[in-house]
């Protein structure tokens, strides 16, 4: 399968064959599902990233189960890992550049001095090209605005951010601040009407063909109901395979994996108009799932459940984000949402008003105010008491800590 690069795969490090290791630098390896799209066999340039930092590799990609689940692997050489554990980490791949055919060799040493041979080829290569234009973030906004009629006011004004491989980001925001309209400029339904969104090395402007795009970033609506398009569960998670014009056969266990994965594999027959909003929700995360996406956004996904049903579409998508590595755009109108992702970001006016981790960001109370935003319960407290002289530290969020660190105040 040729692919066009660059080519993002997310996923866990595994132990395998660590002949790199002994070339002085170390060999991850990444398992991928059985039947997942992947670029042709060969070996490859790319960008490594764990931990938030990136190293040059060279990856062998091919037929050959070295895992242990018996996956096909990818063999990552890490030319400038500087050393230390590197297995059940997970790791980001960008394939960025065809370097050769694979080959077979007689001896290992014939190897060896092959795998010489394509390190300096990849360090030159990365040299000549620069890696600064690589962007490995799934979802990447480059003064981006959009506006709905020429003479109306931006709805998203000028704005530059990335989401990170593997994030889970909040975006907060009162009504008509610009989530939703933000939300379609990350899946291409908008294109900007000035600057750049570049999702999964894709400019949506560029792309000719959006369902490349959509493929890789699935979004998911407020609306449980106006989301459902067939009469049958089953039916309606296969629509998004349909439209890229997957086999029927190879469906098949697209659709049964996403369906378990969201707890609903025993309503595959059922009728959809039966079942309850949270489980509307949980086929429509299932829809985007069969998608094997690298990306989701949800647009207030949420916000028409009851707590119940809201919280299981909550901590199935954190589960997806940790467990499959799935970057996830989350957009609510939900503090309590918003306080455990990795990062907040609110909008005000279609512009970034705050951006960085829920404590930073729910300390501000004063500031979240001003944006019209509800405060967190916890965080409000913390001021009250703090109003009253007790000296409680910002960005308490869970009654967990606010026990924990009122237990420290007054024992001072
Ligand atoms: N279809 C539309 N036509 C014209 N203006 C729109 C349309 N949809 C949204 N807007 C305007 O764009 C701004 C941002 O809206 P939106 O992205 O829906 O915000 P949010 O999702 O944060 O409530 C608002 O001022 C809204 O009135
Ligand atoms: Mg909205």
């Amino acid at each position: 399968m040729k692919h066009k690069l660059p080519f993002t795969v997310r996923g866990v490090t595994v132990p395998g064959k660590r002949l790199g290791t002994e070339l002085g630098f170390p060999t991850a390896n990444l398992e991928y599902p059985r039947g997942k799209e992947m670029p042709e066999s060969g070996v490859y340039v790319a960008l490594a990233e764990i931990a938030h930092r990136r190293y040059t590799a060279i990856l062998n990609q091919g037929e050959h189960p070295t895992a242990p689940g018996g996956n096909p692997t990818i063999e990552a050489h890490l030319l400038d890992y500087p050393g230390g554990d590197l297995y059940g980490k997970s790791l980001t791949l960008t394939y960025l550049h065809f370097l050769r055919k694979e080959e077979k060799f007689p001896a290992i040493e014939a190897l060896k001095a092959q795998i010489r041979k394509d390190r300096d080829a990849a360090r030159a290569w990365m040299a000549q090209s620069g890696n600064e234009r690589i962007q490995p973030e799934p979802v990447v906004l480059e003064t981006a605005s959009y506006r709905y009629d020429e003479e109306g006011r931006q709805a998203v004004d000028d704005v530059s951010m990335a989401i990170r491989a593997g994030e889970f980001v909040a975006v907060l925001g009162h009504n008509g601040s610009g989530k939703s309209t933000l939300a379609k400029l990350m899946n291409a339904l908008f294109l900007p009407t000035s600057g750049r969104v570049v999702v999964c090395g894709m400019d949506t402007k560029k792309e000719p063909q959006v369902w490349n795009i959509r493929k890789h970033a699935g979004m998911v609506f407020q609306n449980p109901d106006n989301q459902i398009v067939a009469t049958v569960v089953r039916e309606d998670v296969a629509f998004g395979l349909e439209n890229i014009g997957m086999p029927r056969a190879q469906m098949i266990d697209r659709i049964d994996d996403a369906l378990d994965a969201v707890s609903m594999k025993d309503y595959a027959a059922a009728a959809p108009h039966m079942l309850s909003g949270g489980q509307k929700q949980r086929v429509a995360v299932a829809g985007v799932l069969a998608m094997q996406p690298d990306v989701m956004v949800m647009d207030e996904a949420t916000a028409m459940l009851d707590p119940t049903g809201r919280n299981d579409i909550f901590e199935t998508t954190r589960r997806l984000n940790r467990e499959k590595h799935i970057t996830v755009v989350w957009i609510t109108h939900f503090m309590e949402e918003a306080a455990r992702a990795d990062r907040v970001i609110v909008l005000s006016d279609g512009k970034v008003a705050m951006n960085g981790t829920p404590q930073k960001v729910f300390s501000q109370v004063k500031k979240l105010r001003k944006l019209g935003l509800d405060v967190p319960p916890m965080a409000m407290l913390s001021e009250m008491l703090n109003k009253r002289g007790l000296k409680l530290p910002g960005g308490i969020l869970t009654v967990e800590d606010m026990v924990k660190e009122l237990k420290v105040c007054l024992s001072r």
